[in-house]
């Protein structure tokens, strides 16, 4: 099999990382790709947002599966432009990814088809929003209805962050035109978890559990982010919840789009906050999650390119994909100015003397070769390091001491990656 993943982040190298241990792929290419997938893919200098380059070189080069990372070139219907020419891609069409690329069509689809999710209110000016925050009562959530790449969401606790939000979306305009509608929603509180499952449009395979840390700093302080770090098994995840979800929230919404004619193929996401009166889904994500997939992929067992292949064609052989019983962190390492504008251009060192490291994975995110050869950073999440060991515990310890050895002019990161995790199970009794 010849296989394109497209994408220039660390989860798109933890997917060229999984193909390369797929049986029966011969060839894996990236677009754009970065430094670090140039090491086990050939790269193609094509934008994944190019929809027309790109499915020019997935014809050229006789590419047998498509896997798209970000939810860009989903939401600008790449899906739809690969079925005109007759090519095999592994996610959703235009009209399916609407389930990500707007949190307004998401929520009327909840309600529509019955799954659980948070109350809320459409605004679409400052008016509005304010009156659905009174209607509702703080405190509430401010989500941009269209893409932010996890940065649209504002938390409103007061009055005065209330007319802060109100000024972000409406007066500074900070999200453009995904800011033109705004989703008021009621603030839920409980455990977080992302989950994630494969469907042919039909039949859905579970993705291993996953935790994912979105705020900026320690003890879930500071902005959204796109992800500061997960592990796999998500580990708080009660017995029978991972049966709950699947049947209460993500088999009705693979019914639920094929009987709306928006059939969903690909990776289905919901990330959703453990109430104690149930699962409420917070939003849907047409892909896979960007750090999960780090911690989760490392941990597949299973033939990747096979199961993405089948899932394009609407026709999944299995039900379930193999998983090694083990534990994975992942350390996101940023550069200053993350989640704003990041510093650029800085020296990367140690990123070999960490893959040394038994146990430690690093993924290239925001890299980039200058001419001389110098690793540098360009971007907010500069490296994705993850560490394996039979516990989280000791996953972390992996990973972090991978972290340890990488250094360039204002790296950060957060500290606390699973420390929720191991304080709710205690550690000791732990067990992967
Ligand atoms: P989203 O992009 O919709 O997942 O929102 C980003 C983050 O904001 C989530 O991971 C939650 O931490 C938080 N969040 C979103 N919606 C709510 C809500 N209704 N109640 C509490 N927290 C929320
Ligand atoms: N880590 C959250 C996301 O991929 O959307």
């Amino acid at each position: 099999m010849r296989v394109l993943v497209l994408g220039s982040g660390a989860r798109e190298h933890a997917v060229v990382h999984a193909l390369r241990r797929s049986e029966g792929v011969s060839e894996v290419y990236a677009a754009p790709g970065n430094p670090g997938i140039a090491r086990a893919a050939d790269c193609l200098p094509v934008a994944a947002d190019d929809l027309p380059s790109v499915a020019e070189a997935a014809a050229d080069l006789k590419v047998d599966v498509t896997i798209v990372g970000p939810e860009l070139p989903l939401a600008l219907g790449i899906g739809d432009e690969f079925a005109r020419r007759g090519l095999r891609l592994f996610g959703p069409r235009r009209d399916a990814a609407m389930l990500e690329s707007s949190k307004v069509f998401a929520k009327d689809f909840c309600r529509r088809h019955g799954i659980p999710t948070a109350d809320s209110r459409c605004a679409r000016s400052a008016d509005e929003a304010a009156a659905a925050a009174r209607e509702l009562g703080l405190p509430v959530v401010f989500k941009a209805d269209g893409l932010a790449s996890g940065k649209g969401v504002l938390m409103v606790r007061s009055e005065d962050e209330l007319a802060q939000a109100i000024e972000v979306f409406f007066v500074q305009r900070r999200f453009g035109d995904a800011g033109d509608k705004v989703l008021v929603e009621e603030c839920l509180s409980g455990e977080e978890v992302s989950y994630m499952a494969i469907t042919d449009g039909t039949r859905v395979v579970p993705i291993a559990t996953s935790h994912d840390y979105k705020r900026a700093h320690e003890g879930d302080q500071g902005p959204n982010t796109g992800g500061m770090g997960a592990h796999s098994p998500a580990l708080v995840i009660p017995p029978g919840t991972s049966r709950l979800i699947l049947n209460s929230v993500v088999r009705p919404a693979v019914a639920g789009m094929a009987a709306e004619g928006r059939e969903y193929r690909g990776v289905l996401y919901a990330g959703l906050m453990m109430t104690a009166a149930g699962p409420r889904v917070l939003e849907f994500n047409c892909r896979l999650g960007d750090p999960e997939t780090q911690a989760i992929f490392l941990r597949l067992d299973d033939n990747f390119a096979a199961v993405a292949r089948d899932a394009a064609d609407g026709a999944l052989q299995t039900a379930s994909m193999q998983w090694r019983k083990e534990a994975v962190a992942c350390i996101v390492v940023a550069a200053e100015g993350y989640p704003g504008s990041p510093r650029r251009g800085d020296q990367i060192t140690g990123v070999d003397d960490a893959m040394a490291l038994a146990g430690v994975t690093v993924y290239h995110a925001g890299t980039k070769l200058r001419e001389d050869g110098t690793l540098v950073t360009a971007g907010g999440r500069v490296l994705s390091v993850c560490g394996r060991g039979s516990t989280l515990d000791e996953a972390l310890g992996t990973a972090y001491a991978g972290v340890e050895r990488i250094d360039f002019t204002g790296k950060w990161y957060r500290p606390d990656i699973g420390r929720d995790t191991l304080e709710s199970l205690g550690a000791s009794a732990e067990r992967a």
